[in-house]
């Protein structure tokens, strides 16, 4: 679907965004870090995921401070949408990846901000529906990792440059897998599971899509495949990556934001697929 043309807004400055979205990412890590072992409240349950009041709060509190610096924009989340639908600049949000994983106490959850611009620049690579994504903020709270990438600038975690791995064969690559959420998605992964568990090192299953892309972006992962992820677990992570040297690929695979994604160090894009 060709992307409409947006009413004109001002150019938004891309460090001040940066920084603000660091900013939001940390007051959200701060409360995760609070509430880990915590008795959560959810608000759905289903047999493959959790919803969490923690993660509309959290996201509540980035609209805020997004929102605050730059009234102009939209506000695109897992949470739901908030904001001026006619700008042409909107903000990704997932405000807790790992949903799963923290509701039960696991450490390994993170908050991830994109910045996307409709109609960008010439020759800027854009999602399907025309959005290119200007800049990523992933945040880890609990081992305190900060990954942020700016559209033609290195990638960098905690202020340090990274790139991908330089494994190019899959015998000795650790490839992460993720089997979203649905019984569909879940079937259709496990037969490219079998066949890949025996060509990798190792298979890896973290449960939290934002942090497995900023882990091939940082050279610790070779790679990581999902059908059936959405939006907001991938917009801050493939810039990075892509940011960090790596290759980050993805189609359409459905309404509400849904893509199936290869992400790898490049080296090994080409012995990977993933699922029809
Ligand atoms: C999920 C996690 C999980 C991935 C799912 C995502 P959530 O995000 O990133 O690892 O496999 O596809 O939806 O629900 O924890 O924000």
């Amino acid at each position: 679907m060709k992307a409409t043309k947006k009413a004109p807004n001002s150019e938004i400055n891309l460090r001040e965004a940066q920084r603000q979205a660091v900013g939001a990412a940390r007051v959200v890590g701060e409360l995760m870090r609070r509430n880990l072992a915590a008795k959560k409240r959810a608000n759905t349950v289903t047999q493959h995921d959790i919803k969490l009041e923690l993660d509309v709060r959290s996201q509540k509190l980035i609209e805020k401070k997004l929102r605050a610096a730059f009234p102009q924009t939209a506000l695109l989340g897992e949470e739901g949408v908030a904001g001026n639908s006619d700008s042409a600049y909107r903000w990704v949000v997932d405000p807790i990846d790992g949903t799963v994983n923290f509701a039960y106490g696991i450490p390994h959850a993170c908050v991830s901000i994109a910045l996307q611009r409709e109609n960008p620049k010439a020759g800027t690579e854009t999602y399907a529906d025309g959005y290119a994504t200007l800049l990523g903020v992933v945040y880890d709270p609990f081992a305190d990792e900060l990954w942020t990438a700016l559209r033609g600038q290195p990638a960098r975690l905690n202020g340090r440059i990274i790139r991908v791995s330089k494994r190019r064969n899959l015998q000795e690559a650790i490839v992460s897998i993720g089997f979203a959420k649905s019984r569909e998605t879940l079937e259709a992964t496990l037969p490219y599971f079998l066949e890949l568990v025996h060509q990798v090192r190792k298979i890896r299953i973290m449960g939290a899509a934002a942090l497995a892309l900023t882990y091939v972006a940082t050279g610790r992962f070779d790679a990581y495949i999902e059908r059936g992820i959405r939006l907001w677990d991938i917009a801050a992570g493939g810039l990075i990556l892509q940011s960090a040297g790596g290759d980050f690929w993805q189609q359409p695979a459905g309404p509400d934001h849904t893509y199936r994604m290869i992400a790898s160090n490049g080296l090994l894009r080409r012995q990977l697929r993933v699922p029809d």
